[in-house]
């Protein structure tokens, strides 16, 4: 018998989660979601309507009518069947997202949409409280961490290999206004679930933590045979 799964992974910005995930999923043929991103797009959209992001009500009508999806097979995010993968990524977008995301109502909403796709298939979902809150009875749930410093570099680099400048000493302050943030909110503040697995990527290869994860999911998962898409 075939059963659906879901990987939960958390952990704070730059500890390796989207590119962990992204592999992840692939190998499993599960769906891969990044809820960090379903923030970034209301906060996008916010942007460009002009809507404060102190003004409660209308941010909590936005992530409710925001229609989000990811193309199958890819990393692709889409925003009222607009592409907006590259946009969601701008530098602005990732304080903006950080600060709706403190929001009860956004959270609320997004919390339901994200259910709603792990009810539909086996998904490979990354966040901030995918194994506290989102599914707290996730099949597997690793808490991905890495030092600090170690986070700020590989944000520095990947933006870099973007064409995007960085300065790296920026890059390390936002990053830890981001950590203070998602960490001290009321609502969901990131938090390693006590049953998951702890994570740390500081000295390991992307292909080591990747191996680490999947021999996590294929031990909770007799072997990883009865996951069905
Ligand atoms: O993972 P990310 O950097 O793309 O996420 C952007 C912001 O969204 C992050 O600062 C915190 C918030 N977020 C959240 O509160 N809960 C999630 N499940 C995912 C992201």
């Amino acid at each position: 018998m075939t059963k659906r799964i879901v990987v939960a992974i958390d952990g704070p910005g730059g500890a390796g989660k989207s590119t962990l995930a992204r592999r992840v999923a692939e190998k499993l043929g599960c769906v891969y979601i990044d809820t960090g991103a379903m923030y970034r797009a209301v906060a996008l959209w916010a942007a460009r309507l002009n809507i404060d992001l102190a003004d409660m009500p209308r941010l909590e009508q936005l992530a409710e009518a925001a229609e989000i999806r990811f193309e199958a097979g890819s990393s692709r995010v889409l925003l009222n069947g607009e592409d907006v993968t590259e946009a969601v990524r701008a530098p602005e977008m990732s304080q903006a997202a950080s600060r709706i995301s403190a929001l009860r109502g956004v959270r609320r909403a997004l919390v339901e949409k994200q259910r709603a796709m792990g009810a539909q298939s086996s998904v490979v979902m990354e966040g901030r409280d995918i194994g506290t809150v989102v599914f707290p009875d996730a099949t597997v749930k690793i808490y991905l961490d890495a030092d600090p410093r170690v986070r700020a570099e590989r944000r520095v680099l990947e933006m870099r290999l973007k064409g995007v400048a960085a300065d790296a000493g920026e890059v390390a302050s936002e990053l830890r206004d981001r950590d203070a943030r998602d960490t001290g909110r009321a609502d969901s503040p990131l938090r390693q679930a006590p049953d998951a697995v702890y994570l740390d990527s500081t000295p390991l290869s992307p292909e080591e933590v990747e191996r680490a994860i999947l021999k996590i999911v294929r031990d909770r998962t007799s072997n990883g045979k009865e996951i069905s898409q």
